[in-house]
């Protein structure tokens, strides 16, 4: 974003449904974070209404590709060419899935906006040994004004041109990252298989919605998340969390909830947002998943429904 040259006061969209991390770069660069409703299956921005939150302060849309499938970058890339507003996609929990758009063509995401961000946090599906992240552009100009920028504004050694950060990926996480990058597909397709696993179990419970595919996008399970559809879904929790199996909520209280973030929302009604809080858990998934591990996980759910 300030690669991009936005100014305190600009506006930025964003899903509601994300991590903190997406609105807090919004709110500490002194833009607007203007939070979006979402699609009630892939959890992703709700593209049909979004011009609700579009203004005249308004400059970039970040989509947020959520728990490891795509948002639908082709009707935002409309929506945005529109505004003419830049999109910063964030690829912190997709890395390496693939869009496809109406004409067949398929990208990655976090190569279809303007700039794609993701995040190398150990436990993200590229993950390095400590703190890591990367930023993505195909326009030679906007690379050069990233690398600047996380570079303490330098243009050259010793001459800094713009206001800058450190925001550069150490040389040992670099390292870690350059040998993992080659086994990417094979993670992903690991934790596709577990997530294939799971919905098997989980398909005959009509309490439980397990995690939509949308045909547009490959998925590729940084979570796997349900929807409880009778209102148990945080004795659920305890239930499965006192056996030993980690159910977490992502996330627990919405963005707009948070302290620092509440007043932000400007009286904006976000209901499907809302009504997945209570609904979303997740379960374990990551690539080293065992079909005996699964099948634990599984019987136990299957039990509490019982
Ligand atoms: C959606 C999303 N955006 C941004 C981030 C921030 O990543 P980092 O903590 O590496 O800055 C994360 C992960 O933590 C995330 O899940």
């Amino acid at each position: 974003m300030m690669a991009l040259g936005l100014k305190p006061g600009d506006e930025v969209i964003l899903p509601s449904f994300t991590y903190v991390a997406t609105a807090e770069v919004i709110a500490l660069l002194g833009l607007r974070p203007v939070m979006a409703d979402v699609y009630p299956d892939t959890f992703n921005l709700d593209v049909t209404k979004l011009e609700q939150y579009v203004g005249p302060k308004t400059k970039a849309i970040v989509p947020v590709h959520l728990f490891g499938q795509s948002a639908d970058m082709e009707a935002l890339m409309a929506f945005a060419a529109k505004h003419n507003l830049f999109v910063i996609e964030d690829n912190a929990q997709a890395i390496g899935a693939a869009y496809t758009f109406s004409d067949g063509s398929r990208k990655m995401t976090g190569t279809i906006g303007h700039v794609g961000a993701t995040s190398f946090f150990p436990s993200k599906n590229l993950g390095c040994y400590g703190d890591g992240g990367a930023m993505m552009a195909n326009d030679d100009a906007i690379a050069a004004a990233l690398r600047m920028v996380a570079n303490h504004g330098q243009s050259r050694q010793y001459y800094h041109d713009v206001v800058g950060v450190n925001s550069r990926l150490d040389a040992i996480q670099a390292a870690i990252l350059r040998i993992k990058l080659r086994h990417l597909d094979t993670y992903n397709a690991a934790r596709r298989k577990a997530a294939d696993y799971y919905d098997a179990g989980f398909a005959s419970i009509p309490q439980l919605k397990t995690p939509v595919r949308d045909p547009k996008s490959t998925h590729v399970f940084h979570q796997y998340t349900l929807r409880n559809t009778d209102g148990r879904r945080d004795e659920l929790r305890e239930y499965l969390m006192a056996q030993g199996i980690s159910a977490m909520i992502y996330y627990p209280v919405p963005l707009y909830k948070q302290e620092a973030y509440r007043n932000y929302l400007n009286g904006v009604e976000l209901p499907v947002k809302e009504q997945l809080s209570l609904e979303v858990f997740s379960l374990p998934i990551h690539t080293e998943l065992t079909p005996d591990i699964q099948d634990k996980v599984i019987e136990a759910v299957s039990k509490f429904f019982k």
